[in-house]
C-alpha cells in the first residue's frame, strides 16, 4: 500500500511501483516511499490510516486502461466518478450522468482494480428521493458493477440513507462542501462552507453522516480552516479536494492530475502534461503513416 495499510499488509517483496504520498496530506509521519502492496484495500483500513495520519490516494477512474495504471502505482481508492459527465461524456455538468451511464464504468474499474478500493457515485435523480431509492441504486452498482462502496452528496438530509446502506452492507462515503449535482441551487461552482453559520453547518452535516455509518468524507472546495475542523472531530476520514492539506486524503479527477486538459482547476496540481504526450504520439503515428515509414518490415507477418 502506499501508505495505509498495517504494516502487517505491507509486503516488501511487491515489485510494482512505490506510490507517492497525495499532495498535501493529513498531519502525520506518512512516508513517501512506503512500498506498494498489492492486498486489498478494505473499508477499515480507510480509518486506521486516519488513526496513524497516514494520507490517502484517491483518483477517479472511468475505464480499465486507467484503473490498471492507477491500481497499479498503488492509489487506494478509485472513484468512478459522475464526473464522467463532464469528462468522458462531453455534457457540461454531471447532471445528465444516470445509473445506466455509469454501471459500464464501474463495471470496467472493479474487473480490473486488483488493491484499490472502488468507489461509484450516484448520479443526480438516482437517490436523493428516498432510502429505498438510494437502496436499489447503490445495490445495482454493487451487484451489476461489481463496486466496493457507493459515494452520494448532501448532508444531514441523507442520514437516513446512509444508515440504511450501511445495515444492508452497502459502505458509503459522503460528499459535502461543493457538490456538483447541486449546482443549480448553490448558484455554480462556488466555495462552500464560509463564515461561522456555513461552517458550523458543515460540520453537523459531517457528523451526522460519520454517525449513521459512512465510511469517509469528501470535501470540496472548503476553506482549509473548515476542512481541518472537520477532520479533526470526524472519526472517519476526511478526503479533501479544494480543501486544503489538513484533511485525511486527497482526491483530484485524474484528467485535471495528469494535465488533459489546457485548464485546470485552481485546486488541482497538474502532476505530468499527458495530453501533451498524447497529441505528439499521435501527430507521431499519422505522420508515419503518411509518408508510409509506417509499418515497417518488423510489423508485417510472413506468409
Ligand atoms: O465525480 C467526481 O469526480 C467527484 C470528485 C470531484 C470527488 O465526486
Amino acid at each position: 500500500m502506499t501508505s495505509s495499510l498495517p504494516p502487517e499488509q505491507r509486503s516488501a517483496s511487491a515489485g510494482t511501483a512505490a506510490a507517492g504520498t497525495p499532495s498535501g496530506g493529513a498531519p502525520g509521519s506518512a512516508s513517501p516511499e512506503q512500498v506498494h502492496s498489492p492486498r486489498k484495500v478494505r473499508v477499515h483500513h480507510l480509518r486506521q490510516a486516519k488513526e496513524r495520519g497516514e494520507p490517502l490516494t484517491m483518483l477517479t477512474a472511468y475505464d480499465a486502461v486507467t484503473a490498471r495504471i492507477f491500481d497499479e502505482a498503488g492509489i487506494d481508492i478509485l472513484l468512478v466518478g459522475d464526473s464522467i459527465g463532464d469528462n468522458m461524456h462531453a455534457h457540461a455538468t454531471t447532471i445528465p450522468v444516470t445509473v445506466d451511464d455509469m454501471i459500464p464504468a464501474v463495471r470496467a474499474v472493479a474487473r480490473t482494480a486488483r488493491r484499490a478500493l472502488v468507489v461509484a457515485d450516484l448520479p443526480f435523480g438516482s437517490y436523493e428521493a428516498s432510502p429505498a431509492q438510494c437502496h436499489a441504486s447503490a445495490v445495482r452498482m454493487l451487484k451489476e458493477a461489481g463496486a466496493h462502496a457507493v459515494k452520494f452528496e448532501g448532508g444531514e438530509h441523507l442520514a437516513e440513507h446512509v444508515r440504511l446502506l450501511t445495515r444492508s452492507g452497502i459502505p458509503v462515503v459522503g460528499h459535502l462542501g461543493f457538490t456538483p449535482q447541486a449546482e443549480n441551487i448553490l448558484g455554480g461552482k462556488r466555495v462552500q462552507g464560509r463564515g461561522h453559520e456555513a461552517a458550523d453547518r458543515l460540520v453537523a452535516d459531517a457528523l451526522a453522516l460519520a454517525d449513521a455509518g459512512a465510511i469517509a468524507v469528501v470535501l470540496e472546495m472548503v476553506p482549509g480552516p473548515v476542512a481541518a475542523r472537520v477532520t479533526e472531530v470526524l472519526p472517519i476520514p476526511t478526503i479533501g479536494i479544494g480543501a486544503g492539506p489538513e484533511v485525511d486524503g486527497q482526491v483530484l479527477v485524474w484528467t485535471d492530475m495528469a494535465g488533459m486538459s489546457s485548464w485546470s482547476p485552481r485546486f488541482a496540481r497538474r502532476f505530468g502534461e499527458v495530453g501533451a504526450e498524447l497529441a505528439a504520439a499521435t501527430r507521431a503515428y499519422a505522420s508515419a503513416v503518411r509518408d508510409r515509414s509506417f509499418p515497417a518490415a518488423e510489423h508485417v507477418y510472413e506468409s
